[in-house]
């Protein structure tokens, strides 16, 4: 899966155009899932220029109710009614500026299961918390957390996007083996709170400072299965990533 994260960013003209460009650019790619998450203001826009192509739409976030006084929120039902296939839940930034916990993550992540959209859960440490050697602690809490009380079919529909708070936005990208560690790490500890078979299927995304320079090294490693991609997602580089993918993935 290669994922589009747009943050706050492009206006929906902007959007749309942009959006216009990927449709063009990508079309045929058909070995792995290509979503886009633009701002909830150009989900409608986008969702017009990508209806029948290859690219699939999904929002940045979502609240856990249905509807009520949440001045400021949207719903799974809104973004269901929109096309919207995935969503973001519990990024960085969202946990760190927004004060999202990992409660309120899970509750996302169940709701979001119940309406059939499927959720893109990012975890990742800190870079105090990687230089303290607590990485596989911060991470293996918030795999716990945010899959309680999941059955196996439904933790099998998840996304995990392993994204290192310290590469995220920074230029500075993980190297292939501390990704592949984490994620290694990640796929036997899914195996201890389900089975070997959910730990295979489950998708694990890397995010953080991805770029068509750094990421063929990344994608070939045995448990990275994609990228969530931030900055290099705004522009032509995001094509460019799908390619690689293509070339990785036919060989
Ligand atoms: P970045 O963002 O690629 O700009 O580092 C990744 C993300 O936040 O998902």
């Amino acid at each position: 899966m290669l994922a589009g994260n747009w943050k706050m960013n492009k206006t929906p003209s902007e959007a749309q155009s942009f959006a216009n460009l990927l449709v063009n650019e990508l079309v045929g790619i058909k070995s792995f899932d290509i979503y886009v998450a633009p701002p909830f203001t150009a989900l409608d826009r986008v969702r017009e220029v990508i209806s029948s192509s290859n690219i699939k739409l999904a929002a940045q976030n979502m609240y856990y109710e249905d509807s009520g006084a949440f001045t400021g929120e949207v719903s799974a039902k809104m973004l269901k009614d929109l096309n919207v296939e995935a969503v973001i839940i519990g990024h960085s930034e969202r946990r760190k500026i927004f004060g999202e916990t990992d409660e309120l993550i899970n509750k996302k992540i169940k709701k979001a299961l119940n309406e059939g959209l499927t959720p893109i859960f990012c975890i990742g440490e800190t870079l105090e918390e990687r230089q303290k050697g607590l990485t596989f602690c911060v991470v293996e809490k918030q795999v716990r957390e945010g899959f309680y009380g999941l059955s196996r079919e439904e933790a099998i529909k998840v996304v995990i996007a392993y994204e290192p708070v310290w590469a995220i936005g920074t230029g500075v990208v993980a190297t292939p083996w501390q990704a592949q560690e984490v994620h290694a790490f990640l796929r036997k500890l899914l195996s201890e709170m389900y089975d070997t078979e959910v730990a295979q299927k489950i998708r694990i995304l890397y995010g953080g400072s991805v770029t068509p320079e750094n990421w063929f090294g990344l994608f070939v490693q045995k448990d990275i299965d994609g990228a969530l991609v931030g900055g290099a997602s705004l522009k032509e580089s995001f094509i460019e990533l799908a390619r690689i993918m293509e070339r990785v993935i036919s060989k």
